[in-house]
C-alpha cells in the first residue's frame, strides 16, 4: 500500500467516493470511485474551465448525495425495491392470494412426550467481577411448556436468558438442551439445535426489508457460521416458502418489502419474534415481546404468542403480570441474581414472598 494512502488528501477522497457509491452496500463504493475518478479526471481535461473544476466537482458530490440519501447504488437498490413491490401488488391484485407455505418447524425428540424436560439449567451464575448478575438458577422448561420468568429490574433476567441462549459464558453451572450439554456451545450451534432467543431490544438489520431480515435468519439455521460458496445464490422456493410462512404467522405479509426502519415499534416487535420462528426452532426463549407496546399491540402480541404455541416449548421474560398470568403455565421469580420461587401462576400471585419483594402487596385474589 503506498505511503499516501494514510494522507488526509486520500483518505477524504475514499470516504467521499463511497458515501457517492452508497455506504453499507457490496458495490457502492466501487460505483462511487469510478463516478469520482472519472469526474475528475475528466473535468481537469477540460482546458477551458480552469481551476473552477473543482467547483464543478464539489456541486456534482452535492446533488447526488442529496439525490441519493444511501449513494448511487443505495438509490438503484431503493428503485428495484419499489418496482418489484408494485409488480407483486399488481400480480396480487390480479391474481388469487398465492397460498402461503406452513412454517417448518424442527420436530421434537421423536420420543418426546407433553411434560419431559427439553431446558435444564444447573446451578447457574454469571458474576461481573463482584456483582451477582446471576447465582446458583435451578430451571427447568418441560416440552410444550410456556415458562414465564419475572422479577423486578435488574433482577438478571436477561443475563439469565443469554446464558441459556448460549450468548453468554457461564461463570460457573451447566444447560443441557434435551439432555446434551450446550453450556458454552455459542449461540449459532444452540440456533442449529432448535433453539432460537428474540432480543429485549430489537436485533433487527434497520436497513433491511423484512423478508430481507427473516431470510437471514431461515440461514442461521439451515446454513451456520460461514461457508465458502459466498456468491452461490441462496434463493430456493424451500428458503423462500418459508420466509413467507414465517412473515405470514407475524403478520406481516403486507409489509415484507418494506424497509425496517420504516416501520413502526410495534411491527418491529412482531417482526423479532417472526425471526426466532424462521429458523424453525421448537424451543423459543423470547426477551419481553410486549416491552413499549401500546395497550393494542400487546394484545395482538399476545394473541400472536398464543397462536404460536403448537409444537412448541417457550419461555418468556415480562414485565407484564397480566400477560404472564394468563399465557404461562409456570413462572419462575427470579429476584437479585437469584431464583426467589417457582410455580403455578396462582400459587406465585398468592405468594407472600413474591408480592413482598415484586409484587408490592397485591391481594390474595386476583382481580
Ligand atoms: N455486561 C455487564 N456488566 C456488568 N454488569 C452487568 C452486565 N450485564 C448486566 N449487568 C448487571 O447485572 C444485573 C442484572 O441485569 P439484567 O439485565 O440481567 O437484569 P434484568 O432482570 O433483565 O433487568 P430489566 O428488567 O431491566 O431488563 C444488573 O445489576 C445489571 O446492571
Ligand atoms: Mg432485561
Amino acid at each position: 500500500m503506498p505511503p499516501d494512502a494514510f494522507a488526509l488528501d486520500t483518505s477524504a477522497q475514499l470516504v467521499i467516493q463511497t458515501v457517492m457509491g452508497g455506504a453499507g452496500t457490496l458495490l457502492g463504493p466501487l460505483l462511487g470511485a469510478a463516478i469520482w475518478l472519472y469526474l475528475y479526471e475528466g473535468l481537469q481535461a477540460l482546458g477551458d474551465i480552469g481551476p473552477y473544476w473543482k467547483l464543478i466537482l464539489g456541486v456534482v458530490f452535492v446533488i447526488l448525495v442529496t439525490v441519493f440519501r444511501h449513494g448511487v447504488a443505495g438509490g438503484i437498490l431503493e428503485f428495484v425495491r419499489r418496482w418489484r413491490k408494485d409488480n407483486r401488488r399488481a400480480v396480487s391484485g390480479a391474481a388469487p392470494a398465492r397460498v402461503v407455505a406452513t412454517l417448518d418447524v424442527m420436530p421434537s425428540e421423536p420420543h418426546a412426550q407433553q411434560g419431559m424436560p427439553v431446558l435444564q439449567a444447573r446451578r447457574i451464575s454469571k458474576h461481573y467481577g463482584g456483582l451477582k448478575a446471576a447465582s446458583d438458577i435451578d430451571f427447568t422448561l418441560r416440552e410444550g411448556e410456556l415458562h414465564g420468568v419475572i422479577g423486578p429490574n435488574g433482577a438478571g433476567k436477561s443475563t439469565f436468558f443469554s446464558m441459556l441462549a448460549g450468548e453468554l459464558d457461564a461463570t460457573s453451572g451447566q444447560v443441557l438442551l434435551r439432555g446434551q450439554d450446550i453450556t458454552g456451545v455459542g449461540v449459532t450451534a444452540v440456533c442449529q439445535l432448535g433453539m432460537s432467543k428474540s432480543y429485549q431490544i430489537n436485533q433487527l438489520f434497520e436497513q433491511l426489508t423484512v423478508r430481507e431480515n427473516v431470510r437471514i435468519a431461515v440461514l442461521a439455521r439451515r446454513r451456520g457460521p460461514y461457508r465458502s460458496d459466498l456468491l452461490r445464490s441462496l434463493r430456493s422456493d424451500a428458503l423462500d416458502g418459508q420466509v413467507d410462512a414465517a412473515i405470514a404467522l407475524v403478520n406481516l405479509g403486507s409489509q415484507a418489502d418494506t424497509r425496517v426502519a420504516e416501520m413502526p415499534y410495534g411491527e418491529k416487535r412482531r417482526l423479532e419474534i417472526g425471526l426466532a420462528l424462521a429458523t424453525g426452532a421448537n424451543v423459543l426463549l423470547l426477551d419481553e415481546p410486549l416491552a413499549g407496546l401500546s395497550p393494542e399491540e400487546r394484545v395482538s402480541v399476545v394473541a400472536l404468542l398464543r397462536s404460536i404455541r403448537g409444537g412448541r416449548s417457550m419461555v418468556i421474560v415480562e414485565h407484564d403480570m397480566d400477560a404472564m398470568f394468563e399465557l404461562a403455565e409456570r413462572i419462575t421469580v427470579l429476584y437479585e441474581g437469584r431464583k426467589l420461587t417457582e410455580g403455578t401462576p396462582d400459587e406465585i400471585r398468592k405468594d407472600p414472598a413474591v408480592q413482598a419483594a415484586y409484587l408490592g402487596g397485591m391481594d390474595d385474589e386476583p382481580a
